[in-house]
């Protein structure tokens, strides 16, 4: 009888011990991510697996965004969810010093001595106060040219929203997946899980792009290793842009130095006070992916506008909204770029380094003989003057390294006889 039980404890042993061994001993490397667009919203959405049973939630991906936020008020069921406990480490890593109750029945997003953040529809610019948590994510890993073994993070950090907050969202999200420069946007809490360094990469399509979490290689098929990103320094906008924060909070959103624009290589006037990030946090440049197009301070846009009509040899006609400059496509020659058009750069660190665009980033496709400048006026004092939009991030590798707090950008992948959606998602697990 004891024999027998310790035979069975010890076959319990081998059987169940290695297996979590082997789980538990395999480090990725970097993690991958698939992102589509939505086409009638533009967003970029991408599915993570999380809570106990595993089910897959839709969410908008927020370049800038501070941390994942998912509808908590509908549907969340999950026997590994943790609300955050008032004064806990979760809650310092947040920096949450809030500290609450909840006056109904007891479920995610609503329980007691729990601390809050603000999820921030970025979209809409809407906020609202939410518990803050943890729960099981599952992702896949990988060795940059296709995905590998599932790995899962036990305690992902999230925080609770509303389905209010869903307004404005693509069909059938139920949050967003912030990727910002917070210790618990998803980049920081990926490397701190698997011990990587806090970098990650996104590669958007108007079909399914990728995001790469941790280092490279990032290879596309027909197996094109994309190396030689050209850098520019990150900078800290000081203060928060977010819809609600607390006194003195940066902001999470990544930020780029430009200081000029040209247009077919000739400089394009513009007023330099605005290209600067100032004490109150107005004016600089930024990247978003929750604008489809890039936006433009109005005496940014008209200065650009007017060099790009000048420079064209394309037919000019009525424009067609959102846009403010759209031509005929009779007479412009297509290439592997693009649209043969006046190339924009964006100047940044030194005239030697600049963010070239061509014509498959410039120009967007209306009709069949119609493509418009893909700008759009961001109207006078906007808080940022600069927004590079999703549309001009397509095809792009866009590499966002926080320990270094650089950034580096490969320029259209066109260019290297890919694109961004010829990631290889097969599997090799
Ligand atoms: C929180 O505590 C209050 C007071 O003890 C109680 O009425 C309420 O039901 C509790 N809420 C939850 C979600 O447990
Ligand atoms: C440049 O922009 C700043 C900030 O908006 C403004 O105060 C200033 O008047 C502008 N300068 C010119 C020459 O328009
Ligand atoms: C994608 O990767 C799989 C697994 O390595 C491989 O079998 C397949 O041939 C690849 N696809 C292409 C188009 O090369």
């Amino acid at each position: 009888m004891a024999s027998s039980v310790l035979h069975f404890l010890l076959l319990l042993f081998f059987v169940v011990l290695p297996t979590t061994f082997a789980q538990q001993s395999f480090r990725p490397k970097a993690l991958v991510l698939p992102v589509t667009k939505d086409a009638s919203t533009l967003q970029y959405l991408a599915t993570i697996n999380q809570r106990t049973p595993l089910v897959p939630v839709k969410l908008v991906v927020d370049l800038g965004g501070q941390f994942q936020w998912v509808d908590c008020d509908k549907g969340y069921i999950s026997s590994t969810y943790r609300p955050a406990r008032c004064r806990s480490a979760v809650c310092s890593l947040a920096r949450s010093t809030s500290c609450g109750d909840c006056f109904s029945a007891p479920r995610p997003g609503c329980n007691n001595n729990t601390c809050g953040v603000f999820p921030d529809n970025t979209v809409t610019r809407t906020a609202t106060s939410g518990e803050l948590a943890q729960d099981v994510v599952s992702i896949e890993s990988t060795d940059g040219s296709n995905p590998g073994r599932v790995v899962t993070v036990p305690r992902f950090v999230l925080a609770c929203g509303s389905t209010f907050l869903l307004d404005g969202l693509a069909n059938g999200a139920m949050g967003m997946a912030g990727l910002g420069r917070t210790n618990i946007a998803l980049p920081s809490q990926f490397a701190a899980a698997f011990s990587f360094r806090r970098k990650f990469a996104v590669c958007l399509s108007s079909g399914r792009g990728v995001v790469f979490f941790g280092d490279g290689p990032y290879v596309f098929l027909p197996g094109i290793e994309i190396s030689g990103l050209t850098y520019t320094p990150l900078l800290i906008n000081p203060v928060s842009t977010a819809s609600a924060f607390s006194q003195g909070e940066k902001s999470a959103e990544y930020f780029i130095g430009v200081t000029g624009i040209l247009v077919n290589n000739k400089p394009v006037p513009l007023n330099q006070t605005l290209l600067k990030i100032n004490r109150e946090g107005f004016g600089g440049t930024k990247i978003s992916t929750v604008n489809p197009y890039t936006v433009l301070e109005t005496s940014i846009y008209n200065a650009v506008v007017s060099a790009f009509v000048r420079e064209t040899a394309a037919k000019r006609v009525a424009a067609v909204a959102p846009f403010g400059a759209c031509f005929s496509t009779e007479g412009v020659g297509s290439t592997r770029l693009g649209p043969a058009v006046p190339e924009i750069d964006l100047v940044l660190q030194s005239n030697d380094v600049v963010w070239r665009i061509f014509g498959a980033n410039s120009m967007v496709s209306v009709r069949d003989d119609v493509i418009c400048l893909g700008f759009v006026d961001g109207g006078v004092n906007p808080r940022t003057s600069i927004v590079i939009g999703g549309y001009q991030l397509e095809d792009n590798v866009v590499q966002f390294d926080l320990a270094a707090s650089r950034l580096g950008f490969s320029s259209t992948l066109l260019g290297r006889r890919t694109n961004c959606a010829n990631f290889n998602f097969t599997s090799t697990a």
